[in-house]
């Protein structure tokens, strides 16, 4: 059996036996359960001969009547066993997978963003339902099933030697001839087992895609594309799960064939004994119904290898996710600590940073800035300069290459990446809502506020009139990703839910981009207000939203290019001057 198990089965094994472990008294009953219902079955094989044997051959009714009672006696205690048997295991096959999906999803939310460049959501997705489903299954069934028919295989084979040892020896030799196709095939299902679950997560990948983007997809007319890839998809997942099945398939046959065979063959042995009186009819009764018992539970087994095979490579996929490594993690040794009240103070020291999926190309590139607390800095550039990607820095969604960055002085990488954060309130280029109301989205980022500040909060954001005009105001649902809403509706929630952070630093990508002129007006007055005191950093393509700012940053291609006031860049620095003019002269033009 040792042979069946390779070092990534152990794993899974071990990752079994971590979440089994909490159980483990319900797993002892489980067992326990299991242990006297298989006696149970197998102590029928005695009953069977005494009411061969006793019962009819003798004809007495009395001798009848007690084997029947002792029959009934054993049913009932099926029955218990079964229930308790039944109920144990799956609940803890129903208990120890809702752990995992707990532990997997504790463990995802918290990886460093850059995981998710190498790994598709949606594929990490499905090993959290597929996988885990799959897991749940065998933890709940077949590994019980697997025990039961170990144990009945054991105990039937003793009882068959107990029984009649000559007829045994057939059952004996027949085991080795049964035994070897299965460990092949299991084989062969288990490496095709493991391709069947990627065809099915590809399969799923697709639709959340297609599905998410519909609008998209119809604007375009590409359903036809979409159909002839899909299917294409879906007929891969299909191939590859006929091959498993195939394999199965022969498994089952053989087993069955060799089987029955070795039955037919005891029969017939058996059956010459019976008639030259060597053995009694209720030994050959007995006999039969045992070596029934072992070649099903044999079958049983090779099945139930095939499935724990499959979930083997579940619960690989599963520990392989819990054990991917966080890249951002507090400091192993050295933790600094913010203190009480940041001031806001951001410095940048030569930052280099290249993203791990295009290395050859510095996103930012000796990038050094030092930023007052109380400031408000505006970042200006073409589109790619690196204007996100700073702010992905300053949150630490990425570590840079070379150099550093101070929040207070104390480079980030030293602090925890949750006590960094809470200096942060940010309003990204794609304002990110979730499903829930309204006001859970602007309570986001600060799940204590009251309903007093969510309000106040709205509107500054100018949030609040559009909101009360929601069927429910605040408890107005969204859809997934805020759907339900205009793009500047969208802006002003993800406003107001920065606004409620409160936090010392406030970052703004493209936070009014969507907005009409009127309204980023209204909220650039109502701004100053709020960015006393704190840090600011604003981008924006429109220099009109950006002429306030103390001091304005030029970025082009990963690089600082100039800092200094509006009035100081135009004369001083060309592609600012240009940017300035194409907007003026675009200006001038609208209003005439
Ligand atoms: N996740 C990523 N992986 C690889 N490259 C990226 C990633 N995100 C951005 N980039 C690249 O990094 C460069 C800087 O991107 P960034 O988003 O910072 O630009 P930006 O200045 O914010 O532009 P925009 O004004 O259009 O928002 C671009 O060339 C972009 O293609
Ligand atoms: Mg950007």
């Amino acid at each position: 059996m040792v042979s069946v198990f390779s070092s990534r089965q152990r794993n899974a094994i071990r990752l079994a036996v971590r979440f089994i472990a909490p159980y483990r008294w319900q797993s002892l009953g489980a067992l326990l359960a299991l242990i006297v219902t298989a006696g149970i079955t197998l102590s029928m094989g005695q009953g069977i001969r005494l009411l061969v044997d006793q019962g009819f051959m003798t004809q007495s009714p009395q001798l009848l009547n007690r084997s029947i009672e002792f029959f009934l006696l054993l049913v009932v205690g099926l029955a218990v066993g079964t229930f308790a048997r039944f109920y144990l295991v799956s609940w803890i096959g129903e208990r120890v997978v809702a752990d995992i999906r707990k532990q997997v999803f504790n463990h995802l939310i918290n990886l460093h963003p850059g995981f998710y460049e190498n790994n598709r959501s949606s594929e990490i997705q499905s090993r959290l339902t597929a996988d885990t489903t799959l897991l749940q299954s065998v933890i709940g069934s077949s590994l019980s099933m697997f025990l039961r028919n170990l144990l009945m295989v054991i105990g039937g084979i003793v009882l068959l030697f107990f029984t009649n040892p000559k007829l045994t020896s057939i059952v004996v030799v027949a085991l080795p001839l049964v035994v070897a196709p299965i460990l092949i095939f299991g084989r062969r299902v288990r490496s095709l087992s493991r391709l069947s679950q990627d065809r099915i997560a590809d399969v799923g990948s697709y639709v959340a895609e297609a599905l998410g983007q519909i609008k998209t997809v119809q604007a375009y007319n590409h359903q036809q594309q979409d159909k002839q890839r899909f299917a294409v998809t879906a007929e891969e997942a299909f191939d590859t799960a006929r091959k498993r099945i195939l394999q199965r398939s022969w498994l089952i046959t053989l087993v069955i064939v060799l089987v029955l065979g070795a039955v037919g063959v005891m029969l017939w042995v058996g059956g010459m004994d019976v008639i030259a009186g060597r053995i009694s009819g209720g030994e050959l009764a007995a006999f039969v119904f045992y070596s029934l018992i072992v070649g099903s539970a044999f079958g049983t087994l090779s099945e139930v290898i095939g499935e724990l095979q499959r979930a083997a490579g579940a619960a690989e996929r599963i520990a392989e996710l819990l054990q991917a490594p966080s890249e951002i993690e507090p400091p192993a040794s050295d933790l600094l600590h913010l203190p009480e009240r940041v001031s806001g103070r951001l410095t940048l020291e030569d930052v280099s940073f290249a993203y791990p999926s295009r290395p050859e190309r510095n996103a930012i590139n000796g990038f050094s800035l030092s930023i007052e607390p109380g400031e408000t800095l505006a970042l200006v550039g073409p589109s790619g300069a690196g204007k996100s990607t700073l702010f992905d820095l300053l949150l630490r969604f990425y570590d840079p290459q070379t150099g550093r960055i101070l929040v207070e002085g104390l480079p980030i990488t030293q602090l925890d990446p949750l006590d960094l954060r809470r200096c942060f309130a940010m309003v990204s280029q794609t304002p990110a809502l979730f499903f829930g109301s309204v006001e859970e989205n602007i309570r986001y980022g600060n799940p204590d506020a009251t309903d007093e500040h969510v309000q106040a909060a709205a509107r500054i954001a100018h949030a609040h009139e559009f909101i009360l005009q929601m069927p429910e105001g605040y408890q107005t649902h969204l859809g997934d990703g805020g759907l339900g809403l205009s793009g500047g509706q969208r802006q002003r929630l993800a406003i107001a839910r920065a606004l409620l952070v409160d936090a010392p630093i406030l970052l703004l990508d493209e936070a009014t981009s969507a907005l009409d002129a009127q309204s980023e007006h209204l909220i650039q007055q109502a701004l100053p207000s709020l960015m006393k005191g704190r840090t600011t950093l604003v981008i924006a393509h429109r220099l009109a939203t950006v002429q306030n700012a103390d001091r304005i940053a030029v970025i082009d291609q990963g690089r600082l290019i100039a800092v200094g006031t509006h009035h100081q860049l135009i004369a001083s620095n060309p592609l600012y001057a240009r940017l300035a003019a194409l907007q003026f002269n675009a200006h001038q033009e609208a209003v005439v």
